[in-house]
């Protein structure tokens, strides 16, 4: 198949994007399809004609994720003059040419239902769920809105109307931005101080802005293909919690899959992750994150539609666990994507 993996973007997880990107494409071709790796925000210069044939090592662009998230206003300056547009050059014609395009995206434009919305009005079939799920599970006020009207266990939260807002929060408390991603703009707040610099620090990027209440026990993750959960993986950063660091730099958090919990606890996170991935109306795939407090009750904290597929990602640790290796994952993304255009 000729397949465009779709990754870069705007968001603050485009570095992220680019190595799941990267993965993605490398397993593909590896696989004998016709992939290429398509920055949706810098484009490509060749066009739909020549691109699936020509002869470029894409893998090598791509950097390595730095211990932070990348400037964006630098990646627009690299775009220049016609940045209005999300879509770089060629980068629609290119998917319409695709048989299919992965969807490597990461954080809003891609994970919040916008280019999904754009690629039905297009024509064009991608990975992943459908754009109104995308964007119920993009926003963590409006996910935990629907995970109460399903009876899934969420935080509960409260949202803040504007940085002058004087809700007194109990400590420690969680302060995040709804449209987030990667850990970026969540703060765990012990005081009145680190609150109010939370709160600023989260405004910076953008004024949907929530604080949730602190659980305090141990971390999991399960992940939801076609309505069936994998294994788990319990995650346990070496120090602090599951940051942006924590999460990209190999080593510097403790992941094991299956997590070493007992059959019944298991059962309940299944069940759990299932039902959120229902509430939030979510097709083919994705992962969902959890929390679970010292007396043992489960929290669902979000879903994510596209989540990672770097080195060292969750899902292709899931899959393993199940049998399932990294080019048979991808195989199996495309396999029940493809099936919603039946
Ligand atoms: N209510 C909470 N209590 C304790 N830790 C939390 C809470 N919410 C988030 N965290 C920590 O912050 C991380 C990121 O939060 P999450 O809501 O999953 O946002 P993101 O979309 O950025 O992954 C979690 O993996 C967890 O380590
Ligand atoms: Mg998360």
């Amino acid at each position: 198949m000729k397949i465009a993996v779709l990754a870069g973007g705007i968001s603050t997880e485009r570095d992220v994007s680019l190595v799941t990107g990267r993965e993605v494409y490398k397993a593909l071709k590896e696989n004998g399809h016709k992939a290429i790796l398509l920055d949706a925000y810098l484009g490509c210069e060749t066009g739909p004609d020549e691109v699936f044939d020509a002869d470029i090592d894409w893998a090598s662009k791509v950097a390595p994720i730095s211990e932070a998230a990348p400037d964006i206003e630098e990646v627009k300056r690299l775009r220049g003059a016609d940045s209005k547009e999300f879509f770089g050059p060629n980068v629609i014609k290119i998917c319409q040419a695709a048989d299919i395009v992965f969807m490597a995206l990461h954080g809003d434009c891609g994970e919040n239902g916008k280019v999904q919305a754009a690629f039905d009005l297009m024509g064009i079939k991608y990975t992943g769920t459908d754009s109104l799920s995308s964007a119920l599970a993009m926003d963590k006020s409006l996910s935990k809105l629907m995970f109460k009207m399903y009876g899934v266990s969420t935080p509960d939260s409260y949202m803040l109307k504007s940085i002058d807002d004087d809700y007194r929060p109990q400590y420690p408390c969680v302060v995040k931005i709804c449209n987030g991603g990667s850990s970026v703009g969540v703060y765990i707040a012990n005081n009145e101080s680190e609150y109010k610099s939370a709160v600023r620090e989260a405004f910076g990027y953008e004024s949907r802005v929530m604080v949730e209440e602190y659980i305090k026990g141990r971390e999991f993750t399960c992940c939801v293909i076609e309505g069936r959960a994998l294994p788990i993986v319990e995650i346990e950063p070496k120090s602090g919690f599951y940051d942006y660091k924590n999460k990209y730099q190999e080593g510097s958090t403790i992941e094991t899959c299956p997590a070493n919990i007992d059959e019944a606890t298991t059962a309940r996170i299944q069940a759990e992750a299932v039902k959120a991935y229902n509430a939030l109306g979510i097709k083919t795939y994705a992962r969902m994150d959890f929390l679970m407090s010292d007396t043992n009750e489960v929290y669902c904290l979000e879903a994510n539609t596209l989540p990672g597929m770097t080195p060292t990602s969750l899902i292709p640790q899931e899959a393993a666990a199940a049998g399932v290796g990294y080019g048979q994952l991808c195989e199996w993304i495309i396999k029940i994507s493809l099936q919603k255009w039946d």
